[in-house]
């Protein structure tokens, strides 16, 4: 069998080169930013974005690839008769009024994200965008908004079935189009009317699921479908679990592409009801499927672990890895530890990456999931890890050896963080005042080297930390947390090491 070479090199690449998703420019690789949301639901006003935008700057968050900062619901009061029917802003939530808020995100070299609801009424009760498309999409503009979340509350019951709720979602699309801002079209309708399926001419992505909720498999009747029934789920819902949206995302991975996403919602992380473990993982597997990564925390009051976890370029690496591929999940069991509802699972997951040893062969990520209350060992097979490129071990990648490196290995120091915290002019009582120099000493700069660039360049801050090799037909094998991940890079050796009878 011939190995290397046309065999193997295509499918990443051409996915990328396809020109199916919107054609704006944005989101080539997932977006990534604050949401207000999560910690703060109404709670908005002028300060908790400006604050929020200057301690992404000063964390090194930006640098990291941290970009939009986005105001959700609650911020107007209506519409302006005597402008055009315009929206208001809420004078005393923001009362320099929205533009000015641009701007000095903007001037931290950020961008600034909006939100509406493509109904008659946000979630919130406030004004609603359905009908009024062009004018809000020309407001949006004209304040300097470079991202739009657009929600699905009150949407006069235009939907039911694909045609009907993309149409809704379409007339938006075109007025962003046509004020000739770039701006990034998130898409929030839960997942009704299959958006995985016409999303991607729309917009940059789509939500899949209900919104998430800050638990790790919370079972909630108001979020149905944590079985096979999962993707064909009618009623979205809220209060989703982390393993209840992981299991959603497992039957619509192939969707994801660049320029056009599967949003697994705002990240939890830092929200205080998980974890370490279960942030880890809910970390990991949203950068493996190529969710946007949304932070959805108090940036203000953010623990030094979280910052950790959500610090970590190695992971963020993959999820800004340059092809653009989702990993599926290769296989899911029930245990038998009985958890708070009774359906523990393991699972195995895996995806391609872009090479980054300079021969054909994709890099690999791998991530073993726990979902028991106690530490156990996982493995995963090279054959289930390239079940794509072959089933049953016929994959010629299972007769390759692998280096296999540890994404949290070099997890930044709870000290570490809390120095980089505690550095923060931002805060208001800082010692040593922020020093770009030595908060970003060591750490990596997406800013200054792109993660494309720092893959093609090795970049050990990106690759991880090679914790072993596995040789052909092996297994790989990690100890992992109750509710944890563990998280490889595999590269292949070179092929010079096999014997020609074994291509
Ligand atoms: C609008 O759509 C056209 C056609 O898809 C595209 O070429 C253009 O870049 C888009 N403009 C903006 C501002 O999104
Ligand atoms: C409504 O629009 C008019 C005309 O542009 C403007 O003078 C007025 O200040 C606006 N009202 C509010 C509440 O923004
Ligand atoms: C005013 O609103 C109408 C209807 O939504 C829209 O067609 C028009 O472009 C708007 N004008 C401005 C200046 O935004
Ligand atoms: C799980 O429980 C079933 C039924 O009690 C038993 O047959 C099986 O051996 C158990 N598996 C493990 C891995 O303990
Ligand atoms: C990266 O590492 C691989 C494997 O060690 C090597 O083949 C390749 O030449 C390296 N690339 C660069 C740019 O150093
Ligand atoms: C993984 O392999 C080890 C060693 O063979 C074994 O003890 C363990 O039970 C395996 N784990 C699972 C979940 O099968
Ligand atoms: C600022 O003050 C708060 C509250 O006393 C404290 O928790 C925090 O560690 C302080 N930060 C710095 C940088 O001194
Ligand atoms: C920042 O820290 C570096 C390294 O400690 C130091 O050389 C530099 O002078 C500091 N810059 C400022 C503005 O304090
Ligand atoms: C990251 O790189 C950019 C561009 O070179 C630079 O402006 C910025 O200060 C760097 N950030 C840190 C934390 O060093």
């Amino acid at each position: 069998m011939v190995f290397g070479g046309t065999l193997f090199i295509g499918t990443v690449a051409l996915w990328a080169s396809k020109a199916v998703a919107v054609d704006n420019g944005l989101a080539v690789t997932p977006q990534m930013g604050w949401d207000n949301w999560n910690a703060f639901g109404c709670d908005v006003s002028e300060t908790l974005l400006t604050q929020t935008a200057q301690l992404i700057v000063d964390y090194g968050l930006k640098d990291l690839g941290y970009h939009y900062v986005i105001l959700d619901d609650c911020w107007s009061t209506g519409r302006n008769a005597s402008n055009n029917n315009s929206l208001i802003a809420d004078s005393t939530k923001f009362p320099r009024g929205m533009a000015a808020v641009a701007d000095d995100i903007h001037a931290l070299g950020l961008g600034f994200g909006m939100y509406s609801d493509a109904g008659k009424y946000t979630c919130g009760g406030y004004a609603g965008s359905l009908g009024y498309e062009t004018v809000d999409a020309n407001t949006f503009a004209s304040w300097g908004v470079d991202y739009l979340k657009y929600d699905n509350c009150y949407n006069m019951g235009q939907a039911g079935n694909q045609m009907i709720s993309s149409g809704r979602y379409e007339v938006m699309g075109n007025a962003l189009n046509a004020t000739g801002r770039p701006i990034l079209y998130s898409l929030c309708n839960w997942g009704e009317d299959y958006p995985w399926n016409w999303g991607s001419t729309i917009a940059n992505s789509w939500r899949i699921s209900g919104d998430i909720f800050d638990s790790w498999d919370m079972a909630d009747a108001r979020c149905p479908c944590d079985g096979d029934d999962a993707w064909n789920c009618g009623l979205p819902g809220f209060h989703c679990s982390v393993t209840n949206i992981m299991n959603k995302a497992s039957f619509i991975v192939s969707k994801a592409q660049p320029g056009a996403w599967n949003d697994l919602d705002m990240l939890e992380v830092g929200n205080g009801a998980m974890t370490d473990a279960e942030y880890v993982a809910h970390f990991s597997m949203w950068a493996a499927v190529k969710s946007p990564l949304i932070m959805g925390n108090d940036i203000r009051t953010i623990p030094p672990a979280d910052l950790a976890i959500l610090s970590n370029p190695a992971v963020i690496a993959v999820s800004q890895d340059p092809s653009g591929s989702s990993a599926a999940r290769r296989w899911i069991y029930a245990t038998n530890d009985t958890d708070i509802n009774g359906r523990a699972t393991i699972q195995m997951w895996s995806g391609n990456l872009k090479s980054t040893t300079g021969g054909d062969q994709s890099d690999m990520v791998v991530l073993l999931i726990n979902g028991n209350k106690n530490t156990i060992v996982l493995n995963a097979t090279l054959a289930d890890i390239f079940v794509d490129n072959g089933p049953l071990g016929t994959a010629p990648q299972v007769k390759l050896s692998w280096e296999v490196r540890d994404l949290w290995a070099n997890r930044m120091s709870d000290d570490e963080a809390k120095a980089i915290i505690d550095a923060s002019s931002a805060v208001g009582n800082a010692t040593t005042g922020y020093n770009a120099t030595t908060i970003g000493a060591g750490r990596y700069n997406a800013t200054k080297t792109s993660y494309a660039d720092g893959l093609a360049a090795n970049s050990s801050l990106l690759l991880g930390k090679v914790s072993t090799t596995v040789q052909p037909s092996g297994t790989i094998t990690a100890t992992v947390d109750p509710h944890g991940a563990a998280m490889f890079r595999l590269r292949a050796m070179p092929t010079g090491s096999l014997k020609r009878d074994e291509l």
